[in-house]
């Protein structure tokens, strides 16, 4: 697996990070799809992908905890974890929940380090106005109360050899500039796939300051796979049947003008699949991209995706004024749709 630096940290991380999301039950048990997870995330620690990015909001822990207990490459694994504070409607910055969720993490992972924290502010606005551009000059505005002592309780962890980097999930643009501007992180996480782009408007304002950059959800959840493209070829009971899903299939649908050419004979990829992870890791700046992975199958196919000819770069700008457009004329989840299904 080859490993990419993550801005000026010093870190060198695996271009696949495992997301543990979606792969085991949230509930401690022996069914047959958490023990495909197990094997999932067993395999791949073999194949070089040691670093595992997860929240105690997944319920999904307990089976990362179980495999990594006694693993031989415990000590090699890096972790990203989410840290929610403020939580949604929680009114202000508490240090004391910041330190509890880095400490329980550390528990649950049988970690001595968390490498990257990935703070989410949310805070006094509703779950759902999250990735709302109204929502943003609110959270710009919070972004000042909090960020003293945020700085305070993550130079204290780092003291005591707790945690690593300091990164932010701004959930849009305008946070993240004023996330850069502030200098308190060393990198972004956010989501970067073929249909979200928007992070692309903040990159070399980033390399600027030597930060970093990990990207989430290469396949869209799911979306921009072979088994998914086509919509109309869904299985009964597939959740991508969910009218959440309508934008995210109409996007693609003004994407895909850009996008055939690229994939099948003759392409960059031979499959959609492939192309998508590709294309998540189309600049230099990312240094990783976290993907559920839920089956051993499903791995083979990840790593196998990779292999071969990469996406020009020249792709993104033009992939980006799509997405622009598609913002423009749709707005960006304005009434939230689709928040809840992305997630889980
Ligand atoms: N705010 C945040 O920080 C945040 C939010 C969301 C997610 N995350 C992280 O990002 C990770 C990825 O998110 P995500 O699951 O929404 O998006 P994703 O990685 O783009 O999509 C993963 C889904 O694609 C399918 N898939 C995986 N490998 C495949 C393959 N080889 N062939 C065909 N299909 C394949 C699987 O769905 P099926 O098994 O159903 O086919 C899988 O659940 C999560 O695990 C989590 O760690 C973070």
């Amino acid at each position: 697996m080859e490993r990419r630096p993550f801005g000026t940290t010093g870190m060198e991380l695996p271009e696949i990070c495992f997301g543990t999301m979606r792969y085991a039950a949230k509930t401690p048990g022996d069914d047959a799809p958490s023990r495909a997870g197990q094997r999932a995330l067993e395999e791949a620690l073999d194949l070089g992908i040691d670093f595992v990015h997860s929240s105690y909001e997944y319920g999904t822990r307990w089976m990362t905890g179980k495999v990594l207990a006694g693993h031989p490459h415990r000590d090699r694994v890096r972790h990203a974890i989410k840290v929610n504070v403020p939580d949604w409607g929680e009114p202000k910055f508490d240090p004391a929940a910041f330190r509890r969720q880095v400490e329980d993490a550390l528990r649950d992972l049988h970690a001595d380090r968390i490498d990257v924290v990935q703070h989410l502010q949310r805070g006094g606005i509703e779950r759902l106005l999250g990735y709302d551009d109204r929502a943003e000059p609110q959270r710009v505005a919070d972004l000042d109360a909090v960020l003293e002592p945020l700085r305070e309780v993550a130079q204290r962890l780092r003291d005591e050899g707790l945690i690593g980097a300091l990164t932010t999930f701004p959930y849009t643009v305008g946070y993240a500039r004023a996330a850069i501007a502030s200098g308190a992180f060393d990198g972004i996480v956010a989501y970067f796939n073929l249909l979200e782009t928007e992070m692309v408007e903040v990159f070399d304002l980033m390399r600027d300051q030597g930060m970093g950059f990990i990207g989430i959800r290469p396949l869209m959840g799911g979306l921009l796979t072979d088994a998914r493209i086509d919509r109309a070829a869904l299985p009964p009971g597939d959740r991508m049947h969910d009218a959440g899903w309508d934008r995210a299939y109409d996007h693609l649908a003004a994407a895909r003008a850009i996008v055939d050419p690229e994939v099948g004979e003759g392409g960059t990829a031979r499959s959609w699949t492939s192309y998508a992870l590709k294309f998540s890791l189309i600049d230099p700046l990312i240094a990783s991209t976290v993907v559920s992975i839920n089956t051993p199958e499903q791995l083979l196919e990840v790593v196998a995706a990779l292999e071969g000819a990469r996406p020009d770069p020249a792709l993104l700008p033009r992939l980006h004024e799509v997405t622009a457009r598609f913002r423009a004329e749709h707005g960006v989840r304005a009434d939230g749709a689709g928040v809840p299904q992305y997630e889980r």
